[in-house]
């Protein structure tokens, strides 16, 4: 398959946009700038929609997802939208028993720890993904020459939460798994490529323009067990996009002793967290990669002056890179003031 014609992409509508051009190892006249978590709890307008809805209802219901991922284009005049929705989503439309608990972050009805558990699971049925498509399908309408990114959880971050049954610090259980029981643990990582897959082809296919691999939660683990035991798995869950012709990202939290091996399992562009500076970032990477990132989120909250010494360091560090999309080292925080966010897109727009 190639991307349908009317895709924003294939037609051209999207294809010029500067995050689509930097993607592609470009340096457009303006910096690309969108922030993770864009849409969320830090805008009134999307706590106000918010009200009497449960987070994965708001995500199946395909005008709302679409009027909530466009709220912060409208307002910051970012240069993409992502599309509102959770790593979680896919894996309970497999199924399984999953919510997300207002400040906790998703929880599931029982962890799956046993061969038994993890056999059980049930492939996604692609039909099950059509409020996903018809969200999409309506937010790309609406976006025009701006690019709509679509995402997914990685296999590791969304087994992080499966087996341990919710967030966890260390995802020890999962680790733990990994290597007490590789037969089960391939079994579990395989249906998770598989399921995430199918979420971001699905996002893909309606009209995303780029695809944001999240391994949130790589950072817990050692270079080998990442390659052997984890990278395969988010090569299959991306290889659900191969011949879609569209950018691929690939971010991670702590992801400083993985960044090349991430980029290996077959993405154009890296997302970096704060860790590390994006010129550091860029040498690991063998200064042949586009990074994205990395304003830490903390320093939102900081006085103006200081945020915006940041941001310009962020952008100078960048130039190693080949090309460079500004966003943060990890998502919005809700308590975050969003006209900090607007002037940040003011500040890269003339840059
Ligand atoms: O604006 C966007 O970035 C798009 C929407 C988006 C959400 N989740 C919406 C959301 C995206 C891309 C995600 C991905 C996601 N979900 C990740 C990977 C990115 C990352 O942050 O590392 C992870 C690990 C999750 C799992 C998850 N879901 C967490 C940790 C939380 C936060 C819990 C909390 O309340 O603090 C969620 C819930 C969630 N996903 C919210 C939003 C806007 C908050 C729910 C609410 O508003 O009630």
């Amino acid at each position: 398959t190639a991307l349908p014609a009317a895709h924003p992409l294939a037609s051209g509508r999207t294809a010029q946009s500067p995050l689509v051009r930097a993607l592609r190892g470009d340096r457009p006249e303006t910096l690309p700038v969108w922030f993770m978590r864009q849409a969320g709890r830090s805008l009134p307008e999307y706590r106000e929609l918010r009200v009497g809805t449960q987070m994965l209802d708001a995500c199946l219901d395909p005008e709302l997802s679409s009027e909530i991922t466009l709220q912060p284009v409208r307002r910051h005049r970012v240069d993409a939208g992502i599309f509102f929705s959770d790593i979680v989503v896919p894996v309970k439309l497999a199924g399984v028993g999953v919510e997300i608990v207002p400040g906790r972050g998703p929880v599931l009805d029982a962890p799956l720890r046993t061969r038994d558990d993890i056999a059980r699971l049930e492939p996604l049925d692609p039909a099950a993904l059509q409020p996903i498509a018809e969200g999409v399908e309506r937010t790309v309408q609406e976006l025009g020459e701006t690019p709509l990114i679509g995402f997914a959880g990685a296999p590791f971050t969304l087994a992080a939460y499966l087996v341990e049954g919710g967030p966890s610090k260390d995802h020890i259980r999962a680790r733990t798994l990994m290597h007490a029981d590789p037969e089960t643990w391939d079994a579990l990582m395989t249906w998770a490529a598989d399921t995430t897959g199918a979420f971001l082809r699905a996002q893909v296919l309606a009209g995303a323009s780029a695809a944001q691999l999240f391994d949130s939660w790589v950072g817990s683990l050692s270079l080998s067990d990442y390659t052997r035991l984890v990278a395969p798995y988010s090569a299959r869950a991306l290889s659900h996009i191969d011949g879609l012709d569209v950018p691929r990202i690939h971010f991670g939290v702590g992801s400083g002793e993985v960044l090349a091996a991430m980029r290996d399992v077959g993405t154009d562009a890296v997302g970096v967290d704060w860790r590390i500076p994006l010129d550091e970032a860029s040498r690991r990477l063998g200064g042949r990669t586009v990074v994205q990132g990395n304003i830490d989120p903390a320093l939102l909250q900081a006085p103006w002056s200081v945020l915006e010494a940041h941001v310009r360091d962020v952008v100078e560090r960048g130039r190693a890179a080949p090309a460079h999309v500004l966003n943060l080292g990890h998502g919005v925080n809700p308590d975050t003031d969003p006209t900090v966010l607007t002037r940040i897109v003011e500040l890269a727009h003339t840059l």
